[in-house]
């Protein structure tokens, strides 16, 4: 069980540990102002039904009420240790998993903690005022229990640099706190973490792509070596869940109430559809094929030295490493990357070692295709002939192979001249962003309401009903 009696709930017994327990309660001041000033913008009086860790089992784990967000009580939650466990990968498979950092590898875990830590106040920085426009009470609650998990993976990254990294782990927890996303002085590390969440629109594109580059990346973690963060990641995993169920449902219910409008009005310009107030689903795929091209740059380079020495000295595991069966050393293992070659895409192999950016990339790619074909599902029910696609890996990509070229999304390689003429074929224009943001002119707050350009959800939370009082805005 966690100690919510505590200052700083937990599972890992802080109090023992009188110095760590001091300097995470000094850090702890910081992070408020940082959610006062960064946290959804106008939102601290407001209280949100939400739901709190209570343990760390997987099932039945969370409790929900009404929360005051800066109440939420953030806290340090680890998976209970298996004291089993082994190094599954790389030279050090089958010695016992590290319970402290091994030296040689300190940096290293420090840099890929501090990654991932930083990706969590980021999201929360760009979505600071999507709630002056949210869709639906229901929407809006929504995106305040992602907001704070996100703060609790935060806090989850620090508890980790505090407790293993000594003063660097420190300096790094705070700057954690000071860097923000866009801003052109002292941005957030990723790329994709400094680009602006104007809309709904791009929230659920986020929170179904972006967020779900945050689970593999956790999951690969989770595999570590480095026990702790192993335990940490696991985790975090059961919170991400929801925000990757938040844009899947949200994009889903957005093609599926412009279905309907087109299906009444027997409509499919999308003028016509843009008339009638809801999102034409050409839209939908320029949005699409921006944030899963912005997504697949945060897995890095196809071939990386970097990512072999994660994986050789045991730091950073595969998606799924222990259900993969081969001698998890890849020594004598390939795997495919592609690049551009005489102006054509060809597929060539590496040493499966370097290329596991690209693997962890390709299981990236395999759980949206699925989304996608669930999103195509709505689409076909309602008997429209079109189809949302994922565009072809390179196209819109500045890290990598693919970096430098113009690549359409079906996978040709463009002249610049080519690409500067369709460019806003495949990616939202100003005028799509305009639109869009003309839907978002003021939030939808009354009991049971959506706007009209979004369908209900199918059930609401906690089996709570859609007219559900979910934010009390006092
Ligand atoms: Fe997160
Ligand atoms: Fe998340």
């Amino acid at each position: 069980m966690i100690d919510y009696t505590e200052k700083i709930p937990n599972n890992v017994d802080l109090g023992r540990d009188r110095v760590l327990q001091r300097a995470l309660e000094h850090w702890q001041p910081a992070y408020l102002n940082w959610w006062y000033d960064m946290g959804p913008n106008e939102s601290h009086a407001y209280e949100v039904y939400l739901r709190t860790a209570m343990n760390v089992e997987p099932d039945g784990w969370a409790q929900f009420g009404y929360v005051r967000m800066p109440e939420y009580r953030w806290g340090i939650f680890l998976q209970p240790q298996d004291s089993n466990r082994q190094v599954n990968f790389g030279v050090h498979k089958g010695e016992p998993a590290w319970q402290e950092v091994p030296g040689e590898h300190r940096s290293t875990l420090r840099r890929l903690i501090v990654t991932q830590g930083d990706t969590e106040p980021a999201s929360v920085e760009q979505q600071k005022m999507l709630g002056f426009s949210c869709p639906s009470m229901y929407d809006l609650r929504n995106i305040f229990q992602v907001n704070v998990e996100e703060g609790r993976h935060l806090w989850a990254m620090v508890y980790l640099l505090h407790r293993y990294f000594g003063r660097d782990g420190r300096e790094e927890a705070e700057a954690l706190l000071g860097r923000r996303s866009g801003d052109l002085d002292n941005p957030r590390i990723l790329g994709a973490f400094n680009e602006p969440t104007p809309d709904w629109l791009a929230f659920f594109m986020f929170t179904f792509f972006t967020d779900r580059d945050g689970k593999f990346q956790l999951c690969s973690l989770a595999e570590s070596g480095f026990d702790p963060l192993a335990r940490t990641c696991r985790f975090m995993l059961t919170e991400e869940a929801h925000h990757m169920f938040v844009g899947e449902t949200g994009i889903g219910r957005i093609i599926q109430r412009t279905c309907e409008v087109m299906k009444e009005n027997k409509i499919d310009d999308p003028s016509d559809v843009r008339a009638m107030g809801v999102i034409d689903l050409q839209t939908l795929q320029r949005y699409l094929n921006f944030h899963c091209s912005v997504t697949l740059d945060l897995y890095g380079s196809e071939v990386s030295s970097n990512a072999a020495n994660y994986y050789t000295s045991g730091v950073k595991g595969r998606f799924e490493e222990t259900k993969i069966n081969d001698d998890h050393l890849l020594t004598e293992a390939e795997y495919p990357v592609s690049e551009v070659f005489e102006g054509k895409i060809r597929t060539k192999t590496v040493p499966a070692l370097t290329a596991l950016n690209e693997r962890l990339r390709d299981d990236y790619i395999r759980e949206i295709e699925s989304g996608v074909g669930r999103w195509n599902r709505v689409i076909e029910k309602a008997g429209i002939p079109f189809r949302l696609t994922l565009p072809h890996k390179g196209f819109h990509r500045e890290i990598g192979n693919f970096a430098g070229f113009k690549i359409s999304p079906d996978g040709r390689v463009l002249t610049e001249e080519e690409w500067n003429k369709r460019q806003y074929e495949w990616l939202p224009s100003k005028q799509d962003h305009a639109y869009v943001q003309s839907l978002m002119s003021g939030r939808v707050v009354e009991l049971g309401k959506f706007a009209n350009w979004i369908a209900p959800p199918r059930s609401g939370i906690n089996n709570q009903p859609l007219n559900f009082e979910y934010v009390r805005f006092n």
